[in-house]
């Protein structure tokens, strides 16, 4: 099985951005166990950070003709301004899962639309790093 993990802007700076929001791991740690967790299972595991908006676009479309089969997306901030991000997942047409490490809906209003979540299989926010694991038994169990 193949499966591309996507973080979003600033996600790069985990472990020292506000870590009583979004925890103290880095985002490497977060990777290397989503790695070992995938690897256990004999899965192919990609794991992609940017923080520019067509870069993750372009990284969408690439899993569209690479054989990717599941991919785990934390949008961050795009979550809730891309329709781009959007139009990219509907058009490859992969099954994805949305995660947020925080729980958004106990935070500001801007952050409670997601232009992803009405066409995800499912959406995991507030359980931390924890959430991309989640995401990632349930792509391997699929
Ligand atoms: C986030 C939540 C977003 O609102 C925010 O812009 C982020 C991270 C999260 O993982 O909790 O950058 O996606």
């Amino acid at each position: 099985q193949r499966i591309l993990v996507l973080h979003g802007p600033n996600l790069n700076l985990l472990g020292t951005r506000e870590p009583e929001v979004y925890g103290t791991l880095a985002l490497a740690d977060i990777n290397q166990r989503l790695h070992d967790l995938a690897a256990a299972h004999d899965a192919v595991l990609t794991a992609y950070q940017s923080n520019h908006e067509g870069e993750l676009v372009d990284r969408i479309q690439e899993a569209g003709r690479d054989g990717t089969e599941y991919i785990i997306i934390n949008a961050a901030a795009y979550t809730h301004t891309s329709v781009a991000i959007r139009d990219a997942l509907a058009g490859v047409d992969i099954p994805f899962v949305e995660v947020h490490l925080s729980n958004v809906y106990r935070r500001e209003s801007f952050r409670h639309h997601s232009y992803l979540s009405d066409i995800a299989q499912g959406v995991i926010a507030g359980l931390g790093a924890f959430g991309y694991e989640a995401a990632l038994q349930y792509a391997l169990a699929a």
